[in-house]
């Protein structure tokens, strides 16, 4: 047997084991995904750019579908929307959590059906309450006392609106403390604990103009295990069997959020979609049996899940320099197209690609290009040593909660977002430009 060729090595740096399913390996360095090379995407379109593989999204799509046959499920848009996305989704059959008029009117003109869309918001509009009964959104989720006045008198005396009303179970979950939102003490839902989500109950059981059909609850984001969701199943049927009790009323509804984790690098954990689906299942029908409840129909809302694995994002690397001990990398975009970093302590796994990757790998720190020192993109992370000026660097896992939270700090610009499909790419967002900043700024 020959010895492989040294790029063929299995190395630290060539683990693709959290990029999408169509990644694969060119000779020279080069990666493709969905059928084409990364470094034609970064050429033709420039970088910072983000790739979206069209195909990983369906593909997970159709997993929860698999994974939850007798549920709905619901893609939380917050993680990524654009009109393209709004297609997939409805094509694989998922529903849409959407929380402001804005989500909300680009799925809708973008042809998503409004009747199975949600809407959440801890501090509605009254733009955001009115657009979603014009357009006639299909769950309007309470989450304070003082909208359900709100909403009911908006609906008028001959309307009725479908509502869920969002419960706080008392559960800390989630990946970090700010994605936290099944504990008291923050800003989202009515309270389990205190009372004040059966005080909101039987105030909208006591409004004709809406019709509650469940309970909601959203625990965290960036959960890895399946337990936390069994104990949010155990206490929100505790809830509804108190209620029929007061009130007589059986839910026909129960929606469970979102949060499910994913790993960002290879190695680390994530929420086993399987286990989840079959032991949310279980814990339903033993909780609703000892209850002696109907089980309600389960909806759950993954955004991350569905939409972070699909994506890439491309840099390329402006300057490197050692300063002490550490050896930083400083690439094209930054805190301004993934806040992830400075927000969370997310951490990334980057790649060198377009290039043979021969040189002995070193600890390198990935930072972006703007003007604060907290815009690191990756720390300590492993690079080819001879890494320079004119490289480009993928990011994978990057499809969720960066794009949809870039922000024109600097004025560097959002990046493009560009689907790939079946050897293809396709523009789906274009760069945000200096016309764009020159055209909204119109003061003297
Ligand atoms: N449903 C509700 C009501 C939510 O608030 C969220 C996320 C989801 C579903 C979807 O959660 P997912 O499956 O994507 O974890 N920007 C943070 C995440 C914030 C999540 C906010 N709510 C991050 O980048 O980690």
């Amino acid at each position: 047997m020959s010895a492989p060729l040294l790029t063929e090595l299995p190395s630290p740096l060539d683990d693709l084991s959290v990029w999408p399913a169509s990644t694969a390996r060119l000779p020279q360095g080069h990666v493709s995904v969905g059928g084409v090379s990364l470094a034609d995407i970064a050429d033709r379109f420039d970088t910072p750019a983000y790739v979206l593989d069209e195909e990983e999204i369906r593909a997970r799509c159709r997993t929860y579908r698999a994974a939850f046959p007798q549920a709905d499920v619901v893609y939380a848009a917050k993680a990524f929307l654009s009109r393209a996305m709004v297609r997939w989704i409805d094509e694989e059959g998922l529903g849409l959590d959407v929380c402001s008029a804005g989500e909300l009117e680009l799925a809708v003109t973008a042809g998503f059906p409004p009747e199975r869309m949600v809407l959440h918001g801890n501090a509605k509009t009254p733009r955001d309450i009115e657009t979603a009964l014009r357009l006639g959104v299909g769950r309007i989720v309470v989450d304070s006392p003082s909208e359900i006045a709100r909403i009911a008198a908006l609906v008028g005396p001959a309307g009725r609106q479908k509502v869920m009303v969002r419960v706080v179970p008392g559960i800390s979950a989630g990946g970090h403390e700010k994605i936290r939102t099944g504990t008291d003490g923050q800003k989202f839902g009515l309270s389990l604990t205190d009372g004040s989500a059966r005080h909101a109950i039987a105030r909208v059981l006591g409004q004709h103009q809406l019709e509650l059909t469940g309970l909601h609850c959203h625990i965290g984001s960036q959960i890895t295990d399946v337990k936390p969701y069994l104990v949010a199943v155990r206490r929100m049927v505790g809830l509804m069997a108190r209620v029929r009790e007061s009130h007589g009323v059986t839910f026909p509804e129960l929606d469970l959020g979102g949060g499910h984790g994913i790993a960002y690098r290879p190695g680390e954990p994530a929420l086993d979609l399987t286990a989840l689906a079959r032991r949310l299942d279980a814990e339903l029908s033993a909780s609703c049996a000892a209850a002696g409840l109907p089980a309600p129909r389960l909806a759950v809302e993954p955004g991350r899940a569905i939409a972070a694995p699909a994506g890439v994002a491309l840099y390329r690397v402006l300057a490197v320099k050692h300063t002490g001990p550490t050896l930083f990398v400083a690439v094209d975009g930054g805190m301004s197209d993934n806040p992830r970093p400075a927000l969370y302590g997310a951490r990334y796994a980057p790649r060198l690609i377009g290039r043979p990757a021969v040189a002995e790998p070193v600890t390198a720190t990935v930072v972006g290009r703007h003007c604060e020192a907290g815009d690191v993109l990756a720390s300590d992370v492993l690079l080819p040593g001879d890494v320079r000026p004119g490289d480009v660097l993928a990011v994978p896992v990057a499809g969720a909660y960066q794009v949809s939270m870039a922000s024109a700090y600097n004025l560097v610009g959002r990046p493009p977002v560009v689907a790939v499909h079946d050897g293809t790419a396709r523009l789906l967002i274009r760069r945000e430009t200096q016309e764009d900043f020159r055209r909204r700024d119109i003061g003297a």
